[in-house]
């Protein structure tokens, strides 16, 4: 709290409301009275200047393209760290010591099996099923599975939950890739790291031998460190909402992983590698340029632009970083696809257009390019994207949780649908 107060002005009448600082960024009027007090609402859909919570675990800076998780930056986490890692810093806002960490991993990598009548599950899709919506469907199912860490109000059975959902979320998005190519499912090894386990469900087969390369599987890893968590976005909001009213923890994963498959969130770099694909050659992009200035035209330059981030998306520094590393142990370094997003990049970072409304390249630009040299079909993308948010989507919902003075959430709205009426019956419309 600051000594500062607001005050808000309508008519002849005045409000006053606390100014809230957090540790770091904008101060935050705290509204929360305001309806008491006044009778009236906000308006603000979208929340592009309202803060729906308070929380301690992710910060950004867009204007600066910083992102710190508990403090630490990520380009910090994903050089020197690993996913576990990071996980288990956003779980318990610390980083573990040698003893944590080693105890940490033990329990993810002793939790990787899924029960096996949740396997038959599987079979009751069509093959052609977007694997998104197996995820949707499976992840929900878990809560059907385990029902001894359904009970919110426990903390030993909230964490059993949290560990059991990123244990199996690797051997749940592996078998719904498996299941979609046709081939037998592949089941988690404990002796291999986070990401080689799952690079191993997704691409061995019973037939031959399959070794994971290190590098593919350190790029991995640092992958789903760079989609660990990014505060309060779409998905994240979508599994506080769901969690509010005091639904169990897989359905409330089930709903963000439903949030995060459209377009404009984690679909975007499957959108974003369509384009690359759909451009084809370096001398189309300035017609896919005009489209994207053009009002009157939908088409917007997927991988481009952000909520939050006005200046270089932090994490897709690394990821262009890492997609070098990975074109190079494959030896696609002169993949078309890669040609045009470097051309592309460097056109858009000089054009007006792009550089007045701070429109930089994100994360999902450079993504779809490195899963999809790793091997994975564009469908995956999201799923991966998913897999990777887990922790985050946990690590919010617990905090929620935790908060003795969470409330359902419950947004108001500025109704402008008809006034009351009498009902007319059938032969009189
Ligand atoms: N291509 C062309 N113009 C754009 C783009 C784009 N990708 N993004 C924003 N603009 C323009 C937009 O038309 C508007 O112009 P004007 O001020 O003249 O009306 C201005 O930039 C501001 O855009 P906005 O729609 O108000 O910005 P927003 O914060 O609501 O949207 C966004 C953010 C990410 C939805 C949007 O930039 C977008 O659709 N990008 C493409 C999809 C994409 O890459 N999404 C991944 C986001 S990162 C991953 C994640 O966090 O999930």
């Amino acid at each position: 709290m600051t000594d500062q107060k607001a005050t808000l002005n309508i008519g002849e009448e005045s409000y006053e409301f606390e100014v809230r600082q957090g540790s770091v960024g904008p101060d935050v009027l705290d509204i929360s009275s305001l309806y008491k007090q006044s009778d009236r609402f906000t308006f603000d859909p979208g929340f592009t200047s309202t803060a729906s919570c308070e929380s301690a675990i992710t910060y950004i800076d867009g204007d600066a393209g910083i992102l710190l998780h508990r403090g630490y930056p990520i380009d910090e986490l994903a050089e020197n760290g690993d996913f576990l890692e990071t996980c288990y810093l956003l779980l318990y806002g610390e980083l573990p010591n040698k003893e944590q960490k080693a105890d940490f991993v033990h329990r993810v990598t002793n939790h990787t099996m899924l029960h096996d009548q949740m396997i038959k599950l599987f079979s009751g899709f069509r093959r052609d099923a977007h694997p998104m919506a197996v995820m949707v469907g499976v992840v929900g199912a878990l809560s059907a599975f385990y029902h001894d860490s359904t009970d919110i109000t426990d903390e030993s059975q909230r964490m059993v939950a949290s560990m059991r959902m990123i244990a199996k979320m690797p051997t749940i998005a592996a078998m719904a890739y498996k299941y979609s190519v046709g081939q037998p499912f592949v089941y988690p090894r404990n002796d291999l790291d986070y990401a080689s386990n799952f690079l191993h469900m997704c691409f061995a087969v019973p037939a031959e031998d399959y070794q994971v390369n290190p590098v593919l599987a350190r790029a991995m890893d640092r992958i789903f460190t760079l989609h660990a968590d990014h505060e309060q976005n779409a998905s994240t909001s979508t599994v506080r909402l769901a969690g509010s009213s005091g639904a169990n923890p897989f359905a409330c994963i089930a709903a963000g992983i439903a949030c995060l498959w459209g377009p404009a969130h984690g679909g975007a770099n499957e959108a974003a590698l369509n384009m690359l694909t759909e451009i084809g050659t370096p001398d189309r992009i300035p017609e896919f340029l005009e489209r994207a200035k053009d009002k009157n035209d939908p088409f917007r330059l997927m991988g481009f632009g952000h909520r939050v981030y006005k200046n270089y998306d932090p994490r897709a520094k690394i990821m262009q970083q890492t997609t070098h590393e990975v074109l190079g142990v494959l030896g696609k370094t002169d993949d078309p696809v890669l040609d045009v997003a470097m051309e592309l990049e460097k056109i858009a970072l000089e054009d007006d257009y792009f550089k007045s409304r701070g429109l930089y390249p994100n994360i999902d630009f450079y993504s779809g390019i490195t899963l999809k040299a790793l091997g994975f079909p564009p469908e995956m993308f999201t799923v991966l994207f998913s897999l990777a948010r887990t922790v985050g989507w946990i690590a919010q919902w617990k905090e929620m949780i935790e908060d003795p003075k969470q409330k359902i959430g419950r947004p108001r709205q500025l109704y402008t649908g008809p006034t009351k009426r009498s009902y007319v019956s059938l032969d009189k419309r």
